[in-house]
């Protein structure tokens, strides 16, 4: 019985392994396990046999019918991934093709190439300066005096290294002023004209600040440069970037690297400086512009070089002026027409249905 029992068990397996399909399949399986099958007949004897052995040859029984079984479940498998292939192989080259999906450029890298080719326009050397920058290009050389807030550890990200002996401490630089330096030392001589655009670190974050973020800095350097200059380039920037009708204006205000130093503003986009939205019957409504306050969006700061700068940067300031401006790429963006984000951290989220509409 035993030796029986295994030469259906051989004879069933190199049959189904030679099973070329399905059907080839389904007959070996009749053959042997079907109601009239081999090994169901052989099953049927079990009783038969004398009691002492039967509980042996039963286990034996057993074991073959289960290989047997788990042969023709792997051979099914292997037919029908056969047959999955085989429908694969037969491509239809006539049929219109599937597109991968398509990416584009970042928000934040279409808007740094458009501001660099805008710069570009008027002879602006486009430069990338360090993000993990020495505090003497980010602060000292920049006339901060020691106790400056921006030079605490609530602003600033410091690396925790060996401070620099000539330099100082290691930072992430907290603006793209530390370029005007870098910028001033690789030229050696006016004129300069750059436009640095880099990643900057601060510790902030909320809807309109995230920990790293983008500025664009400009720094012009010549004989008899003059804040007249400064203006004509705030303008032509504004118009190139934002839109003909817009318009900029300049107020005091105070950086320690440049003197006199002020803060840009252009007219607001929504309400096109009058503050008040525009109304279909007369023009002006009452209702106040959402966007701005008075008509005017802070884009950021700019002024004349301070003597002490050049100094640093090895350029004599009783020859040679300058002027420069700093703004957040994330900023001006923001203040384009049409572009509406309420929390700038989305930006940076990797939200891909975000990231689509743009
Ligand atoms: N670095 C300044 C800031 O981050 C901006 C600035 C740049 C101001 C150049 C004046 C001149 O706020």
């Amino acid at each position: 019985m035993e030796d029986q029992l295994l030469g259906i068990k051989n004879a069933a397996m190199s049959l189904i392994l030679d099973s070329k399909d399905q059907k080839e399949l389904e007959e070996v399986m009749l053959q042997f396990l079907g109601r009239s099958g081999q090994l169901t007949l052989a099953l049927k004897e079990l009783p038969k046999l004398p009691i002492e052995k039967r509980a042996e040859v039963g286990t034996l029984a057993n074991d073959v019918k289960k290989t047997v079984e788990e042969a023709i479940d792997r051979k099914r498998a292997e037919l029908s991934h056969q047959k999955v292939e085989e429908k694969k192989a037969k491509i239809d080259i006539t049929n219109p093709g599937i597109l991968p999906p398509l990416g584009h450029l970042h928000l934040i890298t279409q808007a740094i190439a458009e501001i660099s080719e805008i710069f570009a326009q008027i002879g602006f050397t486009r430069v990338r300066y360090p993000e993990v920058e020495w505090d003497w290009y980010a602060f000292e050389a920049l006339n901060f005096p020691d106790n400056h807030p921006a030079r605490d550890d609530w602003e600033t990200f410091f690396i925790k290294t060996e401070p620099n002996p000539k330099k100082g401490p290691m930072i992430l630089t907290p603006h793209t002023s530390s370029g005007q330096i870098r910028e001033m030392e690789r030229k050696q001589k006016p004129p300069i004209r750059m436009l640095n655009i880099a990643k900057c670190y601060r510790r902030q974050s909320d809807v309109s600040h995230t920990p790293m973020f983008h500025q664009f800095e400009g720094l012009v350097v010549d004989e008899g440069i003059s804040i007249t200059h400064l203006k004509g380039t705030l303008d032509y920037f504004a118009k190139s970037y934002f839109g003909e009708n817009r318009r900029t204006r300049i107020r005091p205000y105070q950086f320690q690297f440049t003197e006199p130093s002020f803060e840009v503003d252009v007219t607001c986009g929504v309400c096109n400086g009058k503050a008040r939205l525009p109304s279909l019957r007369s023009g002006v409504s009452g209702q106040g512009c959402r966007l701005c306050k008075e008509g005017w969006l802070e884009m950021g700061g700019a002024g004349m070089v301070h003597p002490n700068v050049l100094k640093a940067g090895g350029i004599d300031p009783e020859k040679y002026t300058g002027f420069a401006f700093g703004w957040g790429v994330e900023r001006v963006l923001m203040m384009k027409e049409g572009i509406e984000i309420d929390d700038l951290r989305l930006l940076y989220s990797n939200k891909i249905d975000f990231l689509e509409q743009f």
